[in-house]
């Protein structure tokens, strides 16, 4: 019978930790094997890495989802242009300007302006918000996260103020991007995003789904070797929960386990990186951001979004906090922090390389 520890899993860690790499059958093993020791041991490893870089601070991202149009159409979201069941909603400019005011109120010292890919908003709108914003907080970060847009327009958007970028890559594996978007959309453009992204200097996140349909332990190997080619400031990663109104919607839910188990192995690949620990993880496990924080996550990002539209912006089932208003949003976020015995950072919450 197999102990709960074992040597090999125990060495593989000793070695990811020292050494920033992991070889493909390593990455195997880790995500396989099972015993609870073993993975206590890879959970351990990786706090230990985020106390030595972050000292137990989480920071916190007042999420604002401003609109829930989409031009695209990929298959696993539930704002993808062809659902027509979506309910959808626009936050006018002074609703988005109050949303931050109020976060600011709350202690927030960056806003992430989250939406689908959105024609209403042209590169114009984008820059006035982003300036008004940055006028308004000037000692606060800002976040897009509007998706594929071309070289210019994110020159605009960093010039117009913006510190930061979030877009998924979603899965690094062509042929798997393939299988979860329509042919119009392509893994080729949306990493050339990411450089571009990088070259004009955003804090860059990329990341994944976990458990999306298709997904192999290979594509998420080349997950890897992607960020360790890219090298973001930061790394979404969430389990892929089915939307009703989609193609996958009777496909199983990505698993809580191995999204935790890549937080820990992400956080010992890249000890400053931001890691996040998402939404969609505490949709998927009622204490799931509490189990990533202790996996190596250090960001939490609670809804600023006015709360007569939370429950439109649903990317997939059963999503958390559609009925909570900000305030209450923030109390219980810090309150989740607190009971595993970390705290809510002050600052700006930039990654090491870029904080002054
Ligand atoms: N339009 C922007 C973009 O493309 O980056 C931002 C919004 S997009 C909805 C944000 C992220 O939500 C996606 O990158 C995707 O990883 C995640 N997402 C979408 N559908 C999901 C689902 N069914 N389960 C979990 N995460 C999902
Ligand atoms: Fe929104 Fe808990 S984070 S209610």
């Amino acid at each position: 019978m197999k102990t709960d520890m074992d040597k090999e899993f125990k060495s593989i860690v000793d070695s990811l930790k020292d050494t920033r790499n992991i070889t493909r059958d390593q990455f195997a093993y880790l995500l396989q094997s099972d015993g609870e020791d073993n993975i206590e041991y890879l959970f351990e490893a990786a706090r230990e890495v985020s106390e030595m870089v972050f000292h137990k601070e989480v920071y916190l991202r007042g999420l604002i989802e401003f609109t829930n149009y989409c031009r695209n159409n990929c298959y696993y979201c539930g704002i993808r242009c062809g659902n027509a069941n979506a309910d959808r909603y626009r936050l006018t400019e002074e609703e988005i300007l109050s949303c931050c005011d109020m976060g600011e109120i709350l202690g927030f010292k960056t806003f992430v302006l989250q939406g689908g890919e959105d024609p209403f908003f042209t590169d114009e709108k984008v820059c006035a918000l982003v300036r008004k914003i940055k006028e308004k907080h000037p000692s606060c970060a800002v976040t897009l996260s509007i998706g594929e847009k071309s070289y210019e327009s994110y020159k605009k958007y960093f010039d117009a103020g913006a510190d930061r970028y979030l877009l998924r890559h979603e899965t690094a594996n062509e042929e798997h991007y393939s299988k979860l978007h329509p042919g119009s959309m392509s893994g080729a453009d949306r990493k050339q995003c990411l450089r571009n992204l990088k070259e004009i200097g955003f804090q860059v996140g990329c990341g994944i789904m976990v458990g999306t349909p298709f997904q192999t332990v290979d594509n998420m190997y080349e997950d890897i070797l992607f960020m360790q080619e890219l090298q973001p400031h930061m790394i979404g990663i969430g389990p892929f929960i089915p939307h009703k109104d989609t193609p996958f919607k009777d496909e199983p839910e990505g698993s809580v386990d191995i999204t935790l188990r890549l937080l820990a192995i992400l956080r010992l690949l890249f000890p400053k990186v931001l890691l996040p620990a998402t939404t969609a993880l505490g949709t998927a496990d009622a204490i799931g951001r509490e189990k990533g924080i202790l996996a190596g996550a250090n960001v939490m990002m609670p809804n600023l979004s006015p709360s007569n539209v939370r429950d439109k912006y649903l990317l997939y089932d059963g999503k958390i906090c559609t009925g909570d208003e900000a305030a209450e949003c923030n109390q219980c976020m810090r309150k989740r922090v607190e009971n595993i015995g970390y705290h809510v950072a002050d600052t700006r919450g930039d990654h090491p390389d870029f904080a002054n």
